[in-house]
């Protein structure tokens, strides 16, 4: 299919790209934070749909496992709207691009195109510093050109809209050294004592969105009379990989630094630095040993790394970062879900073998092979799954169905995911066959012989037959009497 634009006019900035249809799959560009029932697109004119058939196919969107769903379809107009607040920076915390995965489940027949929605950063976050005043105690005797490592500002948008810039108030001793994530703090004229005590600075980071936004920290310098050096890590990175639902207090991984200095000075404590509140939530550092443990359950499904800035500061303040990043591996702990998307309830006794009359869906939270499902059928009914696109199966019949020997049956479906050991689930449907009037009615005599004596009353009894019909209700033929009319006539 072509590739077709569209501009929505109310975000003049913005424009919405639909970038590709090939192969059922349909992408749609937004910027987050747009009001609910903004439209995203049109489903129908992508798709080379009528409206109507939007109606008649049961048109909906799904979403996958259990994530939210974010848009809908207007099956009036065929639009594609936005359903639920959509906030980057929640959904997709420092990831660059953001990407919402939806599905559109068409049936009659069923066909499944996936949506992917991509979450365009907007500028509403601003930088801002983990503290709001940075002790810094420097020795006068430190030389022109020392460099003093400040943590660096945040901002929870991306790319352009995070940290772009930092200024630093004019003052005499310090210029600024900005590089990447390096924030210092360079002595370009030695310090003095007996002249001043302590220097206050204002340190300013910038974003580069438009409009700008800033986020400022105030550094308060306490010049010292004694030799320093700042503690050093024994590692860049530390590197670990934890399973997930491991047993609270488990410990992750430690780091250490040292410090040259003696006494005070050579004291290292260890702390989080700018870390997000998940993390602060799940994991906690000792500050003595640098022992970092988990205290909060981790899910695989819910996030698979964790991303921890750890500061080592010794007695007087000098401060230094590592990182550390921790891994959660997967563990088959969700049993796959079964959910009946359509079902069509009774089905007439006439239906052919081989007719779909339901949708299953099979999903599971877990990943790789603890997330691969099939599903199935007990053996002793007339009816199996049949795989259909992806996660879904139709429920098709396999035999004759005669509803006056079996008129209804409870079918099992049961997915299995192949983790070890494998988890899964069932549901059970009570599926009716209805009737059809496939029975003639049957005389409960072969014959009826009736004895009549002349000079009869109109109105008297000859005798009464009767017919049987295993069909339900409006197929089954009432019992008849035989009387003489006033014209002695039979009827
Ligand atoms: C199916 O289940 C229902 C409710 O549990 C029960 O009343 C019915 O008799 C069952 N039907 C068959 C064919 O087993």
């Amino acid at each position: 299919m072509d590739l077709k634009i569209f501009v929505f006019l109310s975000w003049s900035i913005f424009s919405f790209f639909l970038l590709d249809v090939a192969h059922g799959d349909m992408s749609y560009s937004l910027p987050e934070e747009m009001k609910r029932g903004s439209v995203i697109g049109n489903i129908a004119k992508d798709l080379g749909l009528q409206t109507g058939a939007l109606t008649t196919r049961r048109a909906r969107v799904d979403t996958e496992k259990k994530d939210k769903r974010y848009c809908n379809i207007n099956l009036k107009n065929g639009e594609l709207v936005v359903a639920e607040r959509i906030d980057r920076e929640e959904l997709c915390g420092e990831k660059a691009s953001c990407i919402l995965k939806q599905e559109l489940v068409l049936e009659n027949p069923l066909e499944l195109h996936r949506i992917s929605l991509h979450v365009q950063d907007i500028n509403d976050n601003s930088p801002e510093f983990n503290e709001e005043l940075i002790n810094l105690e420097i020795s006068e005797s430190a030389d022109r050109g020392a460099r003093f490592v400040i943590e660096e500002a945040h901002d929870a948008d991306v790319g352009q809209n995070s940290v772009q810039q930092y200024s630093l108030e004019k003052n005499e001793n310090f210029i600024l050294a900005a590089k990447g994530n390096t924030v210092e703090l360079v002595l370009d004229k030695e310090l003095d004592r007996e002249k001043q005590k302590e220097i206050h600075l204002l340190l300013t980071a910038l974003d580069g969105g438009s409009p700008q936004r800033s986020g400022t920290v105030v550094i308060h310098v306490t010049v010292l009379d004694a030799n320093d050096n700042a503690p050093v890590f024994s590692q860049a990175v530390y590197k670990a990989s934890l399973p997930e639902n491991s047993p609270l207090d488990t410990v992750v991984v430690t780091v250490s630094a040292t410090d040259a200095d003696d006494g005070v000075n050579g004291d290292v404590t260890y702390d989080f630095g700018h870390v997000t509140d998940e993390v602060i939530k799940t994991f906690n550092i000792d500050s003595k040993s640098g022992e970092i443990r988990v205290t909060n359950f981790v899910d695989y499904e819910a996030s698979v790394t964790y991303e921890i800035r750890v500061k080592a500061k010794d007695g007087l303040g000098l401060s230094s970062y590592a990182k550390v990043i921790i891994s959660i591996t997967d563990v088959n702990d969700n049993a796959p879900i079964v959910s009946l998307k359509s079902l069509t309830n009774p089905i007439p006794e006439d239906t052919p073998a081989g007719t779909e009359v339901g949708i299953i869906n099979v999903q599971d939270r877990d990943s790789e092979y603890n997330g691969q499902v099939h599903g199935s059928v007990q053996q002793n009914v007339p009816f199996k799954l049949v795989p259909s696109i992806k996660n879904y199966y139709s429920l098709v019949t396999t035999g004759n169905l005669d509803r006056e020997l079996v008129s209804d049956y409870n079918i099992t479906i049961t997915a299995t995911d192949e983790g070890s050991p494998p988890l899964s689930s069932s549901e059970t449907v009570q599926l009716f066959i209805a009737d059809i009037n496939d029975n003639p009615p049957v005389f409960k005599e072969q014959s009826y012989s009736a004895y009549i004596n002349e000079n009869n009353k109109p109105g008297s009894t000859l005798c009464s037959v009767s017919a049987q019909d295993p069909d339900w209700r409006q197929n089954v033929c009432a019992s008849e009497l035989f009387y003489i009319n006033e014209n002695n006539a039979l009827t």
